[in-house]
């Protein structure tokens, strides 16, 4: 698969590096310094298997996009992304920089900010750093994810098990505050079972 990304900070520069060795293919974009796109292509394989490309590229050339950038810069990186009508967005993003209704999630402003995205919402309940530990492969720990588009959904629960971990599917995006700041389900370490108990318990 081909999945860009946008936003080479702390998570999308490890979930690059978990896609290629999964043999994907990345387009990295956006940093403020392009100097770093190019080091961590070369690291990853140059050409081959990623390259440094425009935002543009990451949204348009690819099957689906990771969007893990701060909320402060999301209409600057919105207004490089062209026609969003119909593509898959991956949201990792917490809202700890933008200030939301009472009750309203990260996922869904999102949403409200890039109209006519298939957002599926995950990779945002671990600290980046876990994402490469092996310690936490065996047994291996959930991923949750939540979308309300089962066709985007499916693919990025095969893409979370071809990195090494257990998607866990909260459903739809009326469910997804459970997998963000101050639910259950984010920053915690479960296995597929601990999470089942714990979803068995709501
Ligand atoms: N860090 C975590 O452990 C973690 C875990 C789960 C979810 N998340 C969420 O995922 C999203 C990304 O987190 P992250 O830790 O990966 O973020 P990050 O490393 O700070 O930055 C992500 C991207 O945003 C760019 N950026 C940051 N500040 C900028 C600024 N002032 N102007 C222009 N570009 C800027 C970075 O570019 P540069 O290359 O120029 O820095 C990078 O491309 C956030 O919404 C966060 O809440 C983070």
């Amino acid at each position: 698969m081909k999945i860009g990304i946008i936003g080479t900070g702390n998570i999308g520069t490890n979930l690059a590096r978990l896609f290629v060795k999964a043999g994907h293919e990345v387009i990295l974009s956006w940093s403020r310094s392009p100097q770093k796109l190019i080091e961590l292509s070369i690291e990853l394989g140059n050409h081959q298997k990623a390259k440094a490309a425009s935002v543009l590229e990451a949204v348009q050339d690819v099957d689906i996009s990771i969007l893990s950038v701060r909320f402060a810069i999301m209409d600057e990186v919105k207004a490089q992304m062209g026609n969003l009508e119909g593509k898959i967005i991956v949201d990792t993003n917490n809202p700890y920089d933008v200030k939301l209704q009472k009750g309203f999630s990260a996922a869904a402003e999102v949403k409200r900010r890039f109209p006519g995205i298939k957002l599926v919402k995950a990779f945002n309940t671990l600290y980046y750093a876990l994402l490469l530990s092996e310690s936490f492969a065996n047994p291996p720990v959930i991923i949750p994810v939540s979308s309300d588009e089962e066709d985007a959904k499916d693919i990025v629960v095969k893409l979370i098990r071809d990195i090494g971990f257990v998607p866990f599917d909260i459903g739809g995006l009326e469910n997804v505050l459970l997998q963000e700041p101050g639910g259950p389900f984010f920053n915690k370490l479960l296995t597929a079972d601990q999470a089942k108990e714990l979803s068995n318990g709501l």
